[in-house]
């Protein structure tokens, strides 16, 4: 089964990919992740990603439909994956169609009143595991891994809303486009807690 989850930044995709990725043993392919690690290992990709993201705005469609299209052709998304933040306007869905076949598009609905905080508290690690300080009691090192926690650099305010504000123009049409395909299935419970949302996503997968 491919999976898309579409969501606003900070709607927990990362966070729900990571319990789906444990429990249906599906790949998790998240272009945010991808980017971020051009971005460390200072590849040409990365260099010419950077200055998008830091503004929040979408890296150009035709660099980020390759990698996406070179990613699927690995063996290990052979048994089924779930795309994290891809596809993100009409143009990557219309690509996207024409070299993978989607199942389903998972849409984690949240009030975008609760997203700057999410996401300004949002600690990550290295190994794809996201936690909010709020529940970190102080730890600064990966429950999962034992990674050294950071945040992310277009995790500040400036930079969310311009993420935001693209989310709205570009990204939320989709909604629309995976419903006339028959393809949504709407999260509704997206600002209940990480256990009730995937609960939810349980019901949805079957
Ligand atoms: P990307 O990395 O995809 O970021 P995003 O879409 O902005 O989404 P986030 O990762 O911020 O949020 P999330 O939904 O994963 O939430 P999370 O689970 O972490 O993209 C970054 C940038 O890369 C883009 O701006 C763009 O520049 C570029 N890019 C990426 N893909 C691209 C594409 N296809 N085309 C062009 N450019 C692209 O949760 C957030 C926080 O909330 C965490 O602290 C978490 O602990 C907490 N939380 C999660 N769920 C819950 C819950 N149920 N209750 C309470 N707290 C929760
Ligand atoms: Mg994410």
């Amino acid at each position: 089964m491919n999976i898309i989850l579409l969501g606003a930044p900070g709607a927990g995709k990362g966070t729900q990919a990571s319990k789906i990725a444990d429990k249906y043993k599906l790949l998790h392919i998240s272009t945010g992740d991808i980017f971020r690690a051009n971005i460390k290992g200072g590849t040409e990709i990365g260099k010419l990603a950077k200055s998008y993201i830091d503004a929040g705005k979408l890296v150009p469609d035709e660099v980020t439909c390759k990698i996406v299209e070179d990613r699927l052709t690995w063996d290990d998304a052979g048994n089924g994956y779930m795309l994290d933040g891809f596809p993100r306007n009409i143009y990557q869905a219309e690509q996207l169609d024409k070299f993978a076949k989607v199942d389903l598009c998972l849409n984690i609905d949240v009030d975008e009143k609760l997203l700057m905080d999410r996401i300004c508290g949002r600690r990550v690690c290295a190994c794809g595991e996201s936690y909010h300080v709020s529940t970190l009691n102080g730890a600064t090192t990966c429950a999962k891994c034992g990674g050294e926690l950071y945040q992310r650099a277009d995790d500040n305010p400036e930079t969310v809303k311009s993420r935001l504000d693209t989310y709205n123009t570009q990204t939320a049409p989709l909604i629309d486009y995976y419903k006339k395909q028959g393809k949504l299935a709407t999260v509704t419970s997206g600002e209940g807690s990480p256990d009730e949302v995937f609960a939810q996503i349980i019901k949805i997968l079957g």
